[in-house]
């Protein structure tokens, strides 16, 4: 009896698994991200839960679907393909619209704008983009900044995992500039002595929602409920409430 028991136990959770609770089903909306970009999605130091804009973006989004958020924090350069294979429905990291990537998977409307930055030690010599050249530069791996070095005349492109450690290894001297996106890299600079960044800005960038290519369905709801974010005004508040207005 009690074998008994124990067997329609697992049944059921072998049929809810089926249906796909804690994996990607109509009820979950799974959203791929690289928890390491501030203050687009960071770990809470006090909670230790991910946070930042592209969380309170997408959570707004599921709720307006009437899914249940679950976050993947994975490598940035893994996102395009887990959004690509369907293993995460969304990937929203702080992505630039670019156009290898749209080979892979479909961009959302843009919800934001944004611009590579230069940060330098605070007594570089490097006074902008064309004093990169043969230099070497610290990017976080399969990002646009890592796309841009990439072009830099006799530059080293050394490429880190995490943003932070590209960071580091400028701080120790390791190398003689980074490049990535504007606001991470004013948290980065905040946190840590004796860098800047360059009042030129490299590039122009509109950062988007990714989904898997040919899924128009969940992309038309995902634009439609942007387009209400964006009339409510509640994305602004959102943006608002990590990025102060200098
Ligand atoms: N905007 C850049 C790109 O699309 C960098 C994004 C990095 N995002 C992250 N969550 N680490 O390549």
């Amino acid at each position: 009896m009690k074998k008994k028991f124990a067997f329609l136990i697992s049944l059921g959770m072998a049929v809810l698994a089926a249906a796909g609770c804690g994996g990607s089903s109509s009820e979950t909306l799974v959203m791929a991200t690289n928890a390491e970009f501030p203050p687009y999605e960071y770990y809470d130091d006090a909670t230790q839960e991910i946070v930042g804009i592209d969380v309170e973006i997408a959570q707004a989004i599921a709720d307006k679907l009437g899914r249940e958020l679950k976050i993947e924090d994975m490598a940035f350069d893994s996102i395009v393909t887990a959004v690509s294979t369907g293993k995460a429905d969304i990937g929203v990291a702080g992505m630039t619209i670019d156009a290898d990537r749209l080979e892979f998977v479909d961009f959302s409307d843009p919800y934001t704008t944004a611009a590579q930055v230069i940060i330098v030690k605070e007594d570089s010599e490097i006074a902008g983009p064309d004093d990169l050249v043969g230099k070497s530069i610290g990017v976080q791996l399969g990002t646009t900044g890592d796309i841009f070095a990439d072009d830099i005349e006799d530059a080293a492109v050394e490429r880190f995992n995490k943003g932070f450690e590209a960071i580091q290894a400028l701080s120790q001297d390791k190398i003689d500039a980074v490049i990535i996106d504007r606001e991470p890299a004013k948290v980065f600079v905040s946190e840590n002595e004796g860098l800047k960044i360059l009042d030129e800005e490299y590039t122009l960038e509109d950062y988007a929602i990714a989904v898997k290519k040919g899924n128009t369905e969940l992309l038309d709801e995902i634009n439609e409920a942007l387009q209400e974010l964006k009339d409510s005004g509640k994305l602004q508040e959102i943006i608002d409430k990590y990025i102060t207005a200098e």
